[in-house]
């Protein structure tokens, strides 16, 4: 098949690259004409594990293009992909402009029946505004609108895109579903289901999905900030829920806080919506609200823990900056919180990322920049530093083992806020060691983080 793909960012890129490599023919849009540029050049502006291959394979077989002209796509496509930003809005609400802008531009470049198919993550009701923007310049017979919500997942974009759990196609042709399980049959070889459904109940089912994970990741927040009250662990509450098969092992993990391009505008969008017809959504109002107080827990537990919140002439290693490893995406990534907080309270930082330094860059204040010299590897960050802050848990930081590092720091204490290493060794290498839910290790009693009843 033909495929136009607009907007080749995380989703359009990956989706349009899986696509060819798949055998489909797909041209990918973009207004960034330097984008454009390095990807026509053979370089890939993203990382994403296993991208690069299928990548330099499909534009080798001359099976993948690239350009900003959305008339050298359009006309030709069996099928044209929407793939665009849907970033949140004033008070809460998508953004819709992109999508808005790109559909009123269909219409006159459709002369034969195309499928229009909403990628990007849109509120409940949007198919029926771009059929109705492209409908205003073309006969509604020669095109339908599907709503295709993404489910991938970054970091392991090109795993999922190949292997999806499910598809979901929202629309109430026949002919534009049958094209839709054609082209992502090769996807579910191995009997993955492609749930077709109506356009309504597909927009919504990924902000269900979204929603639901974001509230089990902060049910299990919560749950560890009780532990560290009762004294408690939070990694055996979740052993021990976990293997209930009713509530599943995934997502289980304590730490600080979601972040990312999709969970956080998207529970603020569905939450948006519900209010707009009425209806007060209180969990995912809480889910947010906790998850912005998470964020930054760890910065607390600092106060306690050197009784002061003036870090002045104090020097922190940061481990990990992107929201999640395996990806340079830092957009509302606890890091940046949490190198905000500390510099306004004085600190000075050496950070470290295996690939998220030049994004968090561009995203951080001036102030931090100032404060903060990024290292090459994450040996570097604990020279003669006074504490190390862990926010992110990039495979490489599980090893070398806390027995390691008391040796490169001013002083051995270890806040993390993604819980890699292992209690007891810690307490045996004599290091202070303070995580999300669990005991405070080597820490004088008086001032033991969150041991404090109330
Ligand atoms: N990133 C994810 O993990 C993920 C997962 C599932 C769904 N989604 C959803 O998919 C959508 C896209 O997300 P993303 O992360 O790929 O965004 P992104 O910001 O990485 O990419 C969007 C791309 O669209 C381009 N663009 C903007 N306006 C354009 C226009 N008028 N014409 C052509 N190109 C234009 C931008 O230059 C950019 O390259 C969003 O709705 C998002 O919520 C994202």
């Amino acid at each position: 098949m033909n495929l136009a793909v607009i907007g080749t960012g995380y989703v359009g890129l990956v989706s349009g690259t899986c696509f060819a490599d798949s055998g489909n023919n797909v041209t990918c849009v973009d207004i960034d004409q330097q984008k454009v540029e390095q990807l026509k050049d053979g370089q890939i502006p993203i990382y994403e594990p296993g991208l690069e291959t299928i990548f330099a394979r499909s534009q080798r077989e001359d099976r993948l293009h690239f350009t900003t002209d959305i008339t050298e796509a359009v006309p030709e496509a069996d099928i044209v992909f929407l793939c665009l930003p849907t970033p949140p809005g004033g008070d809460g609400q998508a953004d819709l402009s992109a999508v808005m802008q790109v559909a009123s531009e269909l219409g006159p470049l459709i002369d034969d029946y195309t499928v229009v198919v909403n990628k990007s993550t849109v509120p409940v009701g949007t198919g029926d505004r771009v059929e109705e923007l492209i409908a205003d310049k073309v006969d509604r017979a020669l095109f339908d609108v599907v709503s295709n919500p993404e489910f991938l997942k970054e970091g392991a974009a090109v795993e999922d895109f190949k292997y999806p759990e499910r598809v979901v196609i929202g629309t109430d042709s026949d002919e534009a579903a049958e094209i839709m399980t054609t082209l992502y049959e090769p996807f579910v070889r191995s009997g993955n289901p492609i749930i077709t459904m109506d356009r309504r109940s597909a927009e919504l089912t990924k902000y269900a999905a979204n929603a639901m994970l974001a509230t089990k990741i902060t049910f299990m927040n919560e749950m560890a900030n009780i532990c560290e009250k009762v004294g408690a662990n939070v990694d055996n509450i979740r052993r021990g829920i976990g293997t209930d098969s009713r509530i599943g092992k995934r997502f289980l993990f304590a730490g600080i806080g979601y972040g990312g391009s999709c969970f956080p505008k998207d529970v603020e969008a569905i939450h948006h919506t519900a209010g707009q017809y009425g209806y007060d959504f209180k969990i995912v109002d809480s889910v947010m609200q906790v998850n912005d107080a998470q964020k930054v827990s760890i910065v607390k537990k600092m106060e306690d823990y050197y009784e002061t919140d003036d870090f002045s002439g104090k020097t922190f290693g940061m481990w990990g900056l992107s929201f999640k490893p395996e990806t340079d995406d830092i957009r509302e990534a606890p890091a940046l919180y949490i190198a905000e907080e500390l510099v306004k309270r004085g600190a000075t930082l050496l950070a470290y990322d295996p690939e998220a330094i030049g994004t968090f860059k561009q995203a951080t204040s001036p102030q931090v920049l100032e404060a903060t010299t990024f290292v090459h590897n994450q040996q570097e960050a604990l020279d003669n530093v006074d504490a190390l802050v862990i926010c992110t848990e990039w495979n490489e930081f599980r090893r070398p083992t806390v027995d390691n590092f008391a040796d490169e720091m001013k002083t051995p204490v270890i806040f993390d806020g993604r819980n890699l290493y292992d209690l007891n060794r810690a307490e045996k290498a004599g290091i202070t060691y303070i995580s999300v839910g669990r005991p405070a290790i080597n820490v004088d009693k008086k001032k033991a983080v969150g041991e404090n009843k109330e």
